[in-house]
């Protein structure tokens, strides 16, 4: 299919108009540095979603993850109209929190007590003060490349070369408590750990880093060390929680946190993210010592629609799981193909349903290498997919749903390889 020129006209006339009124005319940046238009997107079903042109996408960026199954699942959008009907009840103790939390302790390990609030970022920082409150101490160990919300506290080392404030407008002093190391350096990390460290946080399975899993043995180091040292071990799984297994990455790699932080897949693209941990660690939090606030903490809405997005994960994991995971590895092995059959070098990483592809390196298998990746150009050829029908998170990021069916993967490997032909033809 040759893209059509006219396809994003009134994506880019919906862009003028927004911009005078909406920063930068989005609602998060990287949003606004979609190729070769930010899509307005008016209408979705399943794996697809429709534009304000009534363009068709089959969709990988899957909300930036949450959409697991898909963008309109009858069971969540059920319990979400029918939770409409008993009132908003915003910030009212509601039975859907003890049976929302009952559920997050039956599928994920280290779950012995939840705290709920909005979104991954918060739930972050309620992390890792449990941490701080459990511990009474202050540093934190964080790795490079792996990514912690926006927040200042934490909003460092996403990027090869810069150790700093993500942004500019951060506050370099909010950094401070932050030790940083190499992803996979068990040295640098028995080095780093002094008596001041209330915890170690990591992406179990590093899929912002570019969905690398861990080097054997790392993941369980860390844990003998920190559980000797009595220091924390956080696992951001904010993307892996749900989406890699019913229980996670820690599911996965067989390796128990002492504190979890799940949201995206959990709410199934409802706001919802929490801490859950072991009943000796969320103690602070637990008795109400330590301060939990939020209006929108446990909202009915985000409750309802997570609880019927994990019990229909739960009941249909046999299923689910090993089905998206299939479908993308037969894409992953397709993309790699065809890039080489056309002279185009790109690396295509995978970890379970979400998959990397990174142009300008066939290789990339740790963080170091993304430096090498050309991720302008990355960027580019997602706009190439965007102009055939096909959406990705335009860093490369594809996230398989449980929506997404064997037609789709037949047109999305069509389109690669067309997108790979103009490639190469620019390439010369
Ligand atoms: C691993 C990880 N942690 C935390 C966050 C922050 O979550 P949110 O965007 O819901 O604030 C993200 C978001 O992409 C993430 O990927």
């Amino acid at each position: 299919m040759e893209p059509d020129a006219d396809r994003f006209a009134k994506a880019n006339e919906y862009r003028a108009r927004a911009m005078k009124t909406v920063s930068f005319g989005v609602s998060s940046t990287p949003r606004g540095r979609q190729q070769p238009a930010p899509i307005v997107a008016d209408f979705a079903r399943g794996a697809h979603v429709w534009d304000n042109a009534g363009n068709r996408y089959i969709d990988y960026s899957a909300g930036y993850g949450p959409l697991i199954l898909g963008h309109s699942p009858a069971c969540v959008i059920d319990a979400v109209k029918a939770e409409l009907d008993r009132g908003l009840r915003t910030a009212s103790v509601h039975a859907g929190e003890a049976a929302l939390a009952e559920l997050v302790c039956e599928t994920l390990p280290s779950a012995q007590k939840c705290a709920f609030v909005s979104s991954g970022s918060e739930a972050i920082q309620l992390a890792l003060r449990v941490a701080r409150a459990a511990t009474g101490r202050t540093r934190i160990v964080k790795f490079r490349g792996h990514y912690h919300g926006w927040l200042d506290t934490i909003h460092a080392a996403g990027s090869v070369g810069n150790d700093g404030p993500s942004t500019i407008g951060q506050d370099p002093a909010a950094l401070e408590s932050l030790t940083i190391i190499d992803w996979g350096d068990i040295d640098a990390l028995r080095t780093a750990l002094t008596a001041e460290h209330a915890a170690v946080i990591l992406e179990p399975i590093a899929v912002n880093g570019g969905c690398f899993m861990p080097r054997e043995g790392f993941i369980e180091e860390v844990r003998r060390l920190t559980a000797e040292r009595g220091i924390a071990l956080i696992f951001d799984e904010v993307i892996t929680g749900y989406r890699l297994s019913l229980g996670g990455a820690q599911a996965v790699l067989g390796v128990t946190p002492d504190i979890s932080v799940i949201g995206k897949a959990m709410g199934a693209g409802l706001p919802i993210g929490a801490v859950v941990g072991s009943d000796a660690f969320m103690e602070p939090v637990s008795t109400g010592r330590l301060l939990h606030r939020g209006t929108f903490n446990g909202n009915p809405l985000s409750v309802a629609a997570s609880i019927a997005c994990i019990s229909h994960l739960s009941d249909n994991a046999g299923e689910i799981y090993p089905r998206i995971d299939a479908m993308t590895a037969q894409l992953q092995e397709y993309v790699r193909q065809s890039a080489a059959r056309h002279g185009v070098a790109c690396a295509v990483n995978r970890t379970g349903s979400a998959m990397q592809i990174a142009l300008g390196l066939t290789e990339m298998t740790t963080f170091a290498d993304t430096a090498k990746a050309d991720f302008a150009r990355t960027q580019r050829f997602a706009g190439k997919l965007l102009s055939r029908g096909i959406q990705i998170i335009g860093r490369g990021l594809l996230y398989m749903t449980d929506a997404h069916g064997d037609d789709d993967i037949a047109e999305t490997m069509s389109v690669f390889d067309e997108a790979f032909a103009q490639e190469a033809a620019e390439q010369g």
